[in-house]
């Protein structure tokens, strides 16, 4: 995952996710819209300026990396998550996993600390009609809205902040689902799925738990 621009391990491995979400949904209208939608929305935005605005020269929590459409709804099928289940992005960044997981049936909400990707994501829900909510503030602090699953794309999150984001993920309610890339939760979560899946830098080992 790269500090400082859209994180990309090369050019063939971009092209390669591309192919692989054109082969799953490209004969389906609402990749389309959706990326079409988001490249009208997001062409001008520097997002290595947003990593740098908000992180400084170490962001940590704020390094940039995104989870394809593919692999979002993967995840979705692989904890049995009912369509109409609402799903809460923790970090939701320029909004593609919940605005493909609403675009599915499912009720998705984003929260993100930086302003510069929600009002586009917002504008994206708008051109694409589909209903999402997108919350700015801290994860950490912010009140969540209660959900079924609760997903983290954790794998730059330093040790402070998992430490921090584990308290809360303690109180939520019995039976709900977490979702953390490249992060192992202790034992009062119970680990049902571990699978290695592909995003934008590479591939990460996705972990499924419930409480
Ligand atoms: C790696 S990106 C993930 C984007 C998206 N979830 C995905 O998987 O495609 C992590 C996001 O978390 C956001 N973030 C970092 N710290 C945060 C905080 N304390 N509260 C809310 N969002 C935060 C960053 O701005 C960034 O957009």
């Amino acid at each position: 995952m790269s500090s400082s621009r859209p994180n990309v391990p090369g050019l063939p491995w971009a092209l390669g996710l591309t192919f692989y979400e054109l082969a799953k949904y490209g004969r389906s209208g609402w990749w389309w819209r959706l990326h079409w939608a988001a490249w009208r929305e997001f062409r001008g935005l520097d997002v290595g300026q947003v990593v740098r605005r908000h992180g400084g020269d170490s962001p940590g929590e704020f390094s940039y990396g995104e989870t394809p459409g593919v692999t979002f709804l993967e995840i979705l099928r692989l904890s049995g998550l009912k369509q109409g289940s609402t799903v809460l992005d923790l970090g939701s960044g320029r909004g593609l996993g919940v605005l493909t997981a609403a675009l599915n049936g499912y009720k998705g909400v984003g929260l993100e600390m930086a302003g510069e990707y929600l009002n586009r994501a917002r504008a994206v829900a708008q051109r694409v009609g589909v209903e999402v909510e997108f919350l700015q503030g801290d994860m950490l602090t912010l009140d969540w809205p209660e959900s079924h699953l609760y997903f983290i794309n954790s794998t730059a999150f330093p040790k402070a902040f998992r430490q921090s984001l584990v308290r809360r993920l303690e109180e939520l309610a019995p039976g709900s689902l977490v979702v953390t890339y490249d992060w192992a939760l202790h034992d009062g979560f119970k680990l049902l799925i571990e699978r290695r899946l592909p995003v934008t830098w590479g591939t990460v080992k996705c972990r499924i738990y419930s409480l």
